[in-house]
Order: structure tokens, then C-alpha cells, then sequence
């Protein structure tokens, strides 16, 4: 079967992983520990590829709903981050988004265009009607994404992630199939 795909621009489109991409991820992830590690609670927990491998089978674009709706950033032929959509719930046409991405290419507005190429392709390709962002408090980069994309934000979830032994509150922003502008 084809993989999934989402081009953006020559440089850079989204694709669907699969086990070949194991090591270069798990280098990936291991070059960016200290970056991500304060809000991800899966990094931790990833100490070599074999663990990356087994992320990577956990994952499935057959469909949104899927459960782990996984794709690479790649700009210029390289695994520079991830975003995913999680938490399907196909009842009531929901979906959350999540993401990372290598702290050599932050800065860029690389995640800001994933982001909207993901819910541009949610809304025009699927029957999605709600797409959630959720941000830990101290986390204003992540925060800005959805800021920048005009999602609402709804509220705060208190102490909704226990990460590295701390509860962490979130931001809930979302947005409407109604609201969204391609
Ligand atoms: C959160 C995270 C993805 C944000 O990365 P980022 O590079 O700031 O986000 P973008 O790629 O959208 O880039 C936005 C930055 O590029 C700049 N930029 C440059 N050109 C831009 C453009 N054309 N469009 C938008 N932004 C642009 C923006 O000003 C912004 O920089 P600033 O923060 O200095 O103002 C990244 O820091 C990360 O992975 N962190 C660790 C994991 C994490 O927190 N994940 C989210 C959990 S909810």
C-alpha cells in the first residue's frame, strides 16, 4: 500500500513512518532529550531502538481515528520531528493533535505549517468536525502554535499530565471543521 503522505512545499512534507526509519529516529530522539524530556513523558521511556521500533508498529494511518496517526516532518529529505493525531473518537468526529520538533530547526515556522497542513487534511479528507491542541502551561512555544493558527482556547485542564513527577495543567484550544480557513 502507498504510504501516506502530505506535501507542503518541495523542501518539506509530512510521511507516514515505518520500521526503516527506526534509527534515524531513535538518534533523533536521542539528540533532543534535554529538549523534549520536560514535555513528553514518552522520552524517558525510550532508551534504545528497539523501543522506537516498537512505537513505530504501534502506529497506523489507515485511519485518523486510529489511535496513533503517525507522521514524520521531513525538510529536505530528513526526519527533523514528529505530529500525530491521538485520542480519535470517531463517535463524535474528534480529534488531538500532538507534536516535537529538533530543537535545530525550531524557529522556523516548520511545526506552525505541519500543523495546518494536518488539519487542512483532516477537514478536507476525513469527516473530522473538532480538532484539539492541548499545551502545558509552561510550555509557550508549544502554545503559540495554536495561537497562531486561530484555535480556540477553551480552558485549563488542571493537573491533566503527570510528567517526570509533577502535575502539569494544559491549555485546550480547539478548532471547527465551521471555523477553519484553508
Ligand atoms: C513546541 C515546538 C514544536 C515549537 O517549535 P517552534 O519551532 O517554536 O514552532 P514552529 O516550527 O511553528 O516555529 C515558530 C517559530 O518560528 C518563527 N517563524 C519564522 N518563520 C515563520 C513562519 N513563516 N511562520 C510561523 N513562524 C515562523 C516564529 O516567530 C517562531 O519563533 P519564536 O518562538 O522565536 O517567535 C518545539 O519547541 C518542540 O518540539 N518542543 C518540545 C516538545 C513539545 O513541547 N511538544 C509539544 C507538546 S504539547
Amino acid at each position: 500500500m502507498e504510504k501516506m503522505k502530505i506535501i507542503i512545499n518541495p523542501q518539506f512534507h509530512l510521511r507516514e513512518v515505518t520500521l526503516e526509519d527506526a534509527e534515524e529516529l531513535f538518534l533523533l530522539t536521542e539528540d533532543n532529550r534535554e529538549h523534549l524530556r520536560a514535555f513528553l513523558p514518552w522520552v524517558d521511556a525510550t532508551q534504545n531502538v528497539g523501543d522506537t521500533r516498537a512505537f513505530i508498529a504501534s502506529t497506523s494511518c489507515d485511519s485518523v481515528y486510529s489511535g496513533k496517526f503517525a507522521l514524520a516532518l521531513i525538510w529536505e529529505q530528513k526526519i527533523v520531528g514528529m505530529i500525530d493525531f491521538h485520542n480519535g473518537d470517531h463517535k463524535n468526529k474528534s480529534l488531538e493533535i500532538g507534536y516535537w520538533l529538533s530543537k535545530s530547526y525550531n524557529g522556523k515556522g516548520l511545526m506552525t505549517l505541519a500543523c495546518k497542513s494536518l488539519i487542512d487534511y483532516a477537514f478536507r479528507e476525513t469527516d473530522a468536525n473538532r480538532i484539539i491542541v492541548r499545551c502545558a502551561v509552561n510550555n509557550p512555544k508549544s502554545q503559540a502554535i495554536p495561537n497562531r493558527l486561530g484555535l480556540i482556547q477553551e480552558g485549563i485542564e488542571r493537573e491533566a499530565n503527570w510528567i517526570n513527577g509533577l502535575f502539569v495543567n494544559l491549555y485546550r484550544n480547539s478548532v471547527l471543521r465551521s471555523e477553519w480557513k484553508f
